[in-house]
């Protein structure tokens, strides 16, 4: 090391620091640097940081026999799937209970596609968090674009419905997304921030998945473009008390585009429609592989 001395003014009136300081102030900026590197809060890795979490979405579809058909062909390709993904099928209600008791012990667990704000009552056609949680049930999906457009969801009973999951234990799956007439009139942030504003009042984010679904990519075999994904999943992770929720990314993902999806640092998983119906594809989804994960 060079021996630390003053430095000295020169002709131009500019002070020169003696090579020692200079050497030491160059250490201490690459010890800082390293410092950030170990200890930022910033999350490169994902997998050590957020959970990742792959979940099906099967709709209105499946009787309880066609599940039973789907377990056959799905749980023994899940020998090899990493440890650290967790995996969650969410399914009609009417087979809840038997896919509960044919998961038992295994690393797949239930979810449920919607949840009553009451505990019980007179609303007909609904199911509420004790109902759930007595089949097995340990997720619930909230907010569906299929529920705002088809149901009359509104963020304010999104926001009740995920309350009430809370309440019960439930880890609920917010979803979020803009249409595309939304879309093409550059209003999707205006519109995902709404609906995080207004869904997440009062909303522990320390149990809580988020979705984001562009209602335009649902079912229709557009995949958003994973990079505007990523860009629009690290919107949403800014709005967020805890950057550590994990995000998911919904909408005509397949086995033919999983890996590229979860190979976007911002993205922690995928809430999966159409291709999670079938053993063979769901376990593709499931068994993604990427090389910087
Ligand atoms: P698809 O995967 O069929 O596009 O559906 C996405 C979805 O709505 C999941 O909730």
């Amino acid at each position: 090391m060079v021996p630390l001395e003053l430095g000295s003014w020169d002709q131009f009136g500019v002070y020169l620091i003696g090579a020692g300081w200079l050497e030491l102030a160059i250490g201490s900026l690459s010890l800082y640097t390293e410092e950030c590197i170990h200890f930022s809060p910033i999350h490169i890795d994902k997998n050590t940081v957020r959970k990742i979490a792959i979940a099906g979405n099967w709709k209105m579809h499946k009787t309880q026999a066609e599940a039973l058909e789907f377990l056959k062909v799905f749980l023994p390709q899940l020998q090899e799937t990493p440890e650290d993904r967790d995996v969650i099928l969410c399914a009609p209600f009417t087979t809840l209970a038997a896919l509960s008791k044919n998961l038992h012990g295994s690393r797949v667990q239930v979810g449920a596609q919607n949840i009553h704000w009451e505990e019980s009552g007179a609303y007909t056609g609904e199911v509420s968090g004790p109902m759930l949680v007595e089949t097995g049930v340990r997720y619930v999906v909230v907010g569906h674009s299929e529920r705002r457009q088809y149901f009359g969801e509104t963020d304010e009973t999104v926001n009740q419905r995920l309350q009430a999951a809370q309440a019960h234990g439930l880890i609920p799956i917010l979803c979020v997304g803009e249409s595309k007439q939304q879309r093409d009139a550059d209003e999707t942030e205006t519109v995902i921030l709404q609906q995080l504003d207004k869904g997440l009042i009062g909303i522990d984010q320390t149990h809580l998945i988020i979705a984001y679904e562009p209602i335009w990519a649902i079912g229709t075999g557009e995949t958003c473009d994973s990079s505007e994904a990523n860009r629009v999943i690290s919107l949403i992770r800014r709005q967020l008390t805890n950057p550590d929720v994990t995000i998911q990314y919904g909408g005509s993902v397949k086995p033919d585009n999983i890996d590229e999806i979860m190979a976007q640092p911002e993205i922690d998983g995928a809430l999966v429609g159409g291709a999670s119906l079938a053993g063979e594809d769901f376990a593709r989804l499931v068994n993604y592989s990427t090389a910087s994960k």
